[in-house]
């Protein structure tokens, strides 16, 4: 079977965008992949962490994993730290990738901010750990939000120079998959920029773990236009929104792109549905909508995490599996290499 690794970053306030953009696509692979789903806990150390939050967003980020309906039977569920063979494969990456490829990543740019020169060495390296983190699986799909496509390319070429330098065919070429109608999901106040965990106004967001009253809030409060909602005629010939088209209304694709996939429908419907309607109309569909399919989620990610030693047993089972995985992978990677091994 095809192996599937991904990840996320427990770094607090998991949002819609998470959830939609990948975890709910996790839920729906497992049944066609060999999945394995990481909390990656050394990636989130590039920025600081508190110990004590850090330990308590890794267990929050595999509770949403289960909440959301991973099984941690069938997939393995683990936190990154738990395996070595992660930062291992990580520091060869770091002699395979080329400081030109790293100096294009967008990501490092926004998260260094202004002030490049006080960045940590990890947030530079980062998407070597996390070609690191696919590779040592020999994963083949990942499952990611639009946001990570940059990383994905760059994996692959690290993949590519691995095996052209050391004359291998060790390691496969990785797809990412970027499914459904909010791949991208954006701000609640500003149609223009992504909805992210960093963001300093909680409104910009819908937390998994929030409950009906602040939801129905945030989504009445969302930026709207003051036009009636478009229909699927907007759409190009595959049934996506024309760049030009959703930048002339962001919140509105937003909020249609946010209904699809929280409906699981393809986004031509949710716009038949509400072509021609109010913003006050589709806000209070939606609103049921996102407090039906969260407020459950939420409620037994709050269940897990106050039941702690059930998630670490979780945790424990996943990092054992994956290291039975990933420690053969690593020794051949050191056979090429030329590590000897005594
Ligand atoms: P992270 O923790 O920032 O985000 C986790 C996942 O959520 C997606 N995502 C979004 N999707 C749609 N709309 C949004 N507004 C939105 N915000 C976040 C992300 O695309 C991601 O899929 N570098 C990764 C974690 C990682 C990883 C990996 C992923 C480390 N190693 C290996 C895949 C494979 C990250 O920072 O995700």
């Amino acid at each position: 079977m095809k192996r599937i690794f991904s990840g996320v970053q427990p770094t607090g306030n998991l949002h819609l965008g998470n959830y939609l953009g990948a975890i709910k696509n996790f839920v729906a692979l497992q049944d066609d992949y060999d999945c394995i789903y990481c909390v990656v806990d050394m990636h989130a150390i590039t920025l600081w962490q508190d110990p004590g939050a850090l330990r308590a967003n890794t267990r929050e980020v595999a509770a949403a994993y289960l909440a959301a309906g991973v099984d941690p039977k069938r997939c393995i569920v683990f936190n990154q730290s738990q395996v070595p063979a992660h930062a291992q494969l990580a520091w060869i990456f770091n002699c395979v990738a080329r400081l030109g490829w790293l100096n294009r990543m967008t990501q490092f740019k926004d998260k260094a901010g202004k002030n490049r020169e006080k960045a940590s060495v990890g947030l530079y390296a980062y998407p070597n750990l996390m070609a690191a983190d696919i590779l040592a699986y020999k994963a083949t799909h990942v499952p990611v939000g639009q946001d990570q496509k940059q990383h994905l390319e760059l994996a692959r070429d690290i993949a590519q120079k691995f095996n052209n330098d050391y004359e291998t065919e060790l390691f496969p070429i990785l797809e990412p998959l970027i499914l459904g109608p909010a791949a991208r999901v954006m701000s609640l106040r500003d149609g223009a920029k992504k909805m992210s965990k960093s963001e300093a106004s909680d409104m910009s967001r819908i937390n998994m773990t929030d409950g009906a009253d602040d939801i129905a809030k945030k989504i009445r409060k969302a930026t709207s236009d003051a036009e009636l909602l478009p229909g699927p005629e907007a759409l190009d010939e595959n049934g996506a929104v024309p760049e030009e088209t959703r930048q002339a209304r962001p919140e509105a694709y937003n909020l249609l792109g946010i209904y699809a996939a929280l409906s699981d429908k393809p986004l031509a419907e949710a716009m038949t549905e509400f072509a021609g309607s109010q913003f006050s109309h589709f806000k209070a569909v939606l609103t049921d909508l996102a407090v039906a399919a969260l407020g459950p989620m939420g409620h037994e990610m709050k269940r897990l995490t106050g039941d702690p030693s059930s998630v670490d047993a979780v945790l424990r089972d996943g990092a054992e599996r994956a290291r039975a995985i990933a420690e053969p992978v690593l020794r051949e990677v050191y056979d090429k290499v030329g590590f000897l091994r005594s």
